[in-house]
């Protein structure tokens, strides 16, 4: 596996290669990850296809009150396991290579699926994602690329963006990884005490009560939010939303339509996102 570190010697190794299955990370990796690296590189089996990784922690998408500073930067361990997991390129650039100069064109995603939900609770979140994926498709030009459904709302934008710019790559959905308990896996889970990591097992169980509720029959669905916000509060979380909504637009759920239940919440300083698709 090479890591490579500029855009001119990523290009010189990819030339001729015409199949890539892309996983763009910022690193920190976990289980997660390296499921969506073994995903891309079975979309490529057979065809002498490569698995580029890119670990990039992207200024853009992080507020300046968020961890853009504290994010964990472990490339060497990080490289460790992408090669472990069968990944044969790892394009790792520093900010400069990246952003040489301010960004000053970016990618603006529809107001009605990226101010919702996460975009709402972090203004401009996905104008940084867009940008940074648009210009790391543009550098790296995959056939393939996957991205995980524990960031549920980011894929149904990078699809969206994917196919209103009729970029010719096939996106993939991985499915998330969790922990024998249930805890969806995240680079911030990290950030959790021992105690907290017990406690965050609530997030998955209050998504699957909201599911429950909805497929036994129940549709008053602010009745069932609000039940679902408080059982968070009263366990001394801090959530953002806790909502059930139709799977392909993020949009109000509707009864016979495959449906997903989304949660943000904090859990002492960290936040977390998780869904369950019901
Ligand atoms: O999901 C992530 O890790 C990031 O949002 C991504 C897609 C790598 C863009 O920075």
């Amino acid at each position: 596996m090479q890591v490579i570190h500029t855009i001119d010697a990523l290009r010189a190794a990819l030339a001729g290669q015409p199949e890539r299955a892309f996983v763009p990370t910022m690193g920190n990796l976990h289980e997660g990850h390296l499921s969506l690296i073994r995903q891309a590189k079975a979309a490529v089996a057979g065809q002498g296809g490569l698995v580029v990784a890119s670990i990039f922690v992207n200024r853009l998408q992080f507020a300046p009150h968020e961890d853009f500073d504290t994010y964990p930067r472990t490339l060497a361990r990080d490289a460790e396991l992408l090669e472990a997991a069968g990944c044969d390129i790892v394009f790792a650039p520093d900010e400069k290579t990246l952003y040489p100069e301010p960004q000053g064109y970016k990618v603006h995603p529809p107001a009605e699926l990226a101010d919702i939900l996460e975009g709402q609770f972090r203004p401009g979140f996905f104008i940084g994602v867009c940008t940074v994926v648009a210009k790391l498709f543009n550098i790296v030009q995959p056939s393939v690329a996957v991205f995980g459904k524990k960031d549920y709302q980011q894929l149904m934008v990078i699809r969206r963006m994917v196919q209103q710019m009729a970029l010719p790559i096939r996106i993939e959905a991985g499915e998330t990884s969790r922990s024998d308990q249930g805890l969806a896996l995240s680079s911030r889970n990290g950030y959790l005490s021992a105690m907290e990591k017990e406690q965050a097992l609530l997030l998955s169980c209050t998504l699957k009560n909201l599911a429950a509720r909805w497929q036994a029959g129940e549709r008053d669905l602010p009745a069932l939010e609000a039940d679902a916000m408080q059982a968070l509060r009263d366990a001394g979380w801090q959530p953002d939303y806790i909502t059930l909504r139709r799977r392909h637009d993020l949009g109000a759920a509707v009864e016979g339509e495959p449906l997903v239940a989304l949660a943000a919440a904090k859990l002492g300083k960290t936040r977390l996102i998780d869904n369950i698709e019901c």
